[in-house]
């Protein structure tokens, strides 16, 4: 015995370093906060995309060591092989995909969240945390006035909310294996791909996918929906789920949610609406007025680490009824017993398949506290008027084409040619234009198999001087082809 508890002492001498004293936590912070310092007051002169050479790769040869290494050697190494190479999407030049942002304070949210390592998931473990979750649900549901009965979880982003909204429309609807095959979904071809996704992890692959026509602003035709699911009726099909979305990525567009949540009500199907990049909104006068009709939804994905600029991690999903994720999610485990012997509220794992899950609520409630809303109303209200002037100035240059005008954020255009094929490669040649250039960086997509280019607005760092640059850019490359044709220099 006296041998064990000297082996015990030993090993506890050795594995000190894991709580390090007070001296090495401040020579920690100071060179971690300093790098943090440099990122975020660089970020104006810095690129958007990097093309250099390095591309990681270093990463695969250094070797996990048995001894501690020095923060700056290692600090200069991760930006030498992390920060560097590639897209910056803390940069306000991220004018690509769906932008996030990476606000500071979530940033120090998460640093809190870590140190307490609070257990979010369940409420007998930490009652605070779980309620600083429901309270954010509670908000979010009230924003789009969800009623009383609403409830929701967070999630680490839109397509987990994504998928736990189809599980639980599943669930709700009680269908069976044997009937997926007749059980019909409805959306577009604009509709996120995270639903095909979620659909087939949901075990409903082989469901019947019905892509619903869309208008010439790339909405879903609701008189084509509701033909078609009169159809399937009379056919014996199981008309149950619509999907829309309040926002699509590619170019921004709304589908007319107060017509089709209309009618899912009277046909009596579930209505989910992808809202992960436009349903912040919300909190605009503009917003709003575009998005009615989002109150009509059984269930609600929303992405705080879109619309309301968070770093990656965190979407949400809200349900009218939180009875639906409960039908889905909850569970009893023999040795989950202490946790539930009184009436205590629900617990974000039962409305949520995680258990032991990150406090990813305080990564938000800290920066509503500590900055209000107003600032992020301005910015959203902000990046609808960018939307707007860039299609605007883009509408002004002589071949370029709009896809059509910007519903939110997102401005869809396509350089002309005189046939597609090369109109597809000039628009490519635009965007390998700017990411060499790299101060601001735009993506392409196809659509109806012709490439277009987007300016995605929705940093909180992209202001009107950032767009401006992009529009030069533009412009520039405009200008090269045009010299390119006519042979001058
Ligand atoms: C409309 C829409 N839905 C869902 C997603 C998927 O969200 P995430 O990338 O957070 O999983 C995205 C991502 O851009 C999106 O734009």
């Amino acid at each position: 015995m006296e041998q064990m508890r000297k082996e015990l002492l030993a090993l506890q001498e050795q594995c000190a370093a894991l709580e390090p004293d007070t001296g090495t936590r401040n020579a920690w912070d100071t060179a971690i906060l300093d790098y943090a310092h440099r990122f975020v007051d660089g970020l104006p002169e810095g690129k958007a995309y990097d093309t250099g050479l390095s591309k990681g790769d270093k990463l695969l040869e250094r070797p996990v060591p048995e001894d501690p290494q020095p923060v700056e050697e290692v600090l200069d190494f991760y930006l030498r092989s992390v920060d560097e190479p590639g897209l910056n999407p803390a940069s306000g030049g991220h004018l690509g995909y769906i932008p996030g942002g990476g606000i500071y304070a979530a940033a120090l949210g998460d640093y809190i969240a870590a140190v307490g390592n609070r257990y979010a998931g369940i409420y007998y473990g930490s009652p605070g945390a779980v309620q600083m979750e429901h309270a954010l649900i509670r908000w979010m549901a009230d924003l789009f006035s969800f009623g009383v009965q609403a409830g929701g979880t967070l999630c680490s982003g839109g397509s987990i909310a994504n998928l736990v909204a189809i599980c639980a429309a599943r669930d709700n609807r009680e269908l069976r294996p044997a009937q997926y095959e007749k059980a019909v979904i409805y959306l577009t071809d604009q509709v996120h791909h995270c639903i095909d996704k979620a659909l087939r992890i949901a075990g409903l692959e082989y469901a019947c996918v019905r892509r619903i026509p869309m208008d010439a602003l790339d909405q879903m035709r609701v008189d084509a929906l509701a033909q078609q699911v009169q159809k399937d009726k009379e056919d014996g099909w199981i008309p149950w789920l619509v999907v829309a979305s309040a926002g699509t990525t590619d170019t921004g567009a709304i589908d007319p949610l107060e017509a089709i949540g209309d009618l899912c009500r009277r046909a009596g199907m579930w209505f989910h609406v992808d809202a992960a990049y436009g349903g912040f909104f919300v909190l605009t006068e503009e917003g709003r007025q575009k998005l009615r009709g989002l109150d009509m939804a059984d269930s609600l994905v929303i992405d705080p680490h879109k619309g309301l600029f968070l770093p990656y991690g965190l979407g949400a999903v809200l349900v009218k009824d939180q009875r639906h994720l409960l039908r889905t999610n909850y569970y009893l485990a023999n040795y989950m017993q202490d946790a539930y012997r009184q009436e205590m509220p629900s617990s974000p794992a039962d409305l949520s398949p995680e258990l032991t899950r990150h406090f990813r609520a305080l990564r938000l409630w800290l920066p509503l506290q500590l900055m209000g809303l107003r600032p992020f109303r301005a910015a959203l209200e902000e990046k609808l008027k960018l939307g707007q002037y860039a299609a605007e100035q883009l509408g002004k240059l002589p071949g370029v084409a709009l896809r059509n005008p910007p519903r939110l954020s997102v401005v869809c255009f396509r350089l002309v040619a005189d046939d597609d094929a090369l109109s597809d490669q000039r628009n490519l040649a635009l965007v390998d234009h700017i990411k060499q250039d790299g101060k601001v960086f735009l993506s392409s997509t196809v659509i109806d198999g012709r490439v277009y280019v987007r300016m995605a607005i929705l940093s909180f760092r992209t202001h009107l001087d950032t767009v401006d640059y992009a529009l030069d850019q533009i412009r520039l490359f405009l200008a090269g082809a045009e010299n390119a044709a006519t042979g001058s220099k």
